[in-house]
């Protein structure tokens, strides 16, 4: 098998195809855990994502992680020395470990539950392999749900699949284009949206970075980051 073979494969393999996108529910995601059907799951925090990371001074900063999965994000989080990371993830056999994982952490909290549901008010989102998990028809409800969670100054960022994928999802791909107007539709200001080589081997060429916010307050050039949560 030639390398590209390999790569789409692990690719496709990522989740089980559904025939109906409204299946994505709890149930599917469980069984995909229970299953260990889970090609998804990098087995380490996405090298964009700790890039992105260590760019956040403020320790204090409160994270969410949606669609958190095995949350190698929060593991790194931790290392880094940060205090208020929330996790929450749909699949309750999942999140029945992470809580146990977790335990005696007071630094993370872990919910059980619906994205979509969610309520709270968050410094810095992490978006790793959610977006293409849901249906492509709410995305526009995940771009104006972000902006509700979102702190006046808060941030959204991570990877998206910057390609169309030939097989049906999830992953569900895009583009960079049809991304631009989801965020922006969704009254969030695009900060950066870019092609990225900081993806690990078989995602290469085939994400972007992005980050978003809530605000439209121009950041100052010298503004200093040290002791907030506003990300530049
Ligand atoms: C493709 S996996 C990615 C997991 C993790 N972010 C990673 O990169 O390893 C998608 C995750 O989103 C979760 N999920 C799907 N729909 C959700 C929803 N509506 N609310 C919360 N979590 C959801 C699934 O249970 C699954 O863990």
């Amino acid at each position: 098998m030639e390398l590209g073979e390999v790569i789409e494969n692990k690719i496709q393999q990522c989740c089980v195809p559904v025939d109906n996108i409204l299946s994505l529910d709890a149930n599917y995601w469980s069984r995909q855990y229970d299953n260990k059907t889970t090609n998804w799951d990098l087995g380490m925090a996405s090298p964009a994502l700790v890039h992105f990371v260590n760019t956040i001074a403020n320790k204090q900063c409160r994270i969410l992680i949606p669609g958190c999965g095995n949350a190698y994000e929060a593991e790194y989080l931790l290392s880094q020395g940060f205090e208020n990371i929330t996790l929450i993830d749909i699949a309750p056999t999942l999140v029945a470990q992470l809580k146990e994982k977790y335990e005696d952490n007071k630094n993370i909290r872990i919910v059980l539950g619906d994205f979509f549901e969610l309520e709270g008010n968050y410094d810095v989102i992490l978006e790793q392999t959610f977006f293409c998990a849901i249906s492509p028809i709410l995305r526009s409800i995940y771009a104006s749900k972000m902006r509700e969670l979102l702190s006046d100054d808060g941030v959204l960022a991570g990877v998206l699949f910057n390609r169309i994928f030939e097989f049906d999802g999830p992953p569900f791909g895009g583009s960079i284009q049809e991304y631009l107007l989801i965020f922006e539709n969704a009254g969030l200001t695009v900060l950066e949206m870019s092609p990225t080589n900081m993806s690990v081997l078989p995602r290469l060429n085939s994400e972007a970075f992005f980050k978003v916010k809530k605000s439209n307050k121009s950041i100052p050039e010298n503004a200093t980051v040290t002791n907030t949560c506003s990300i530049k």
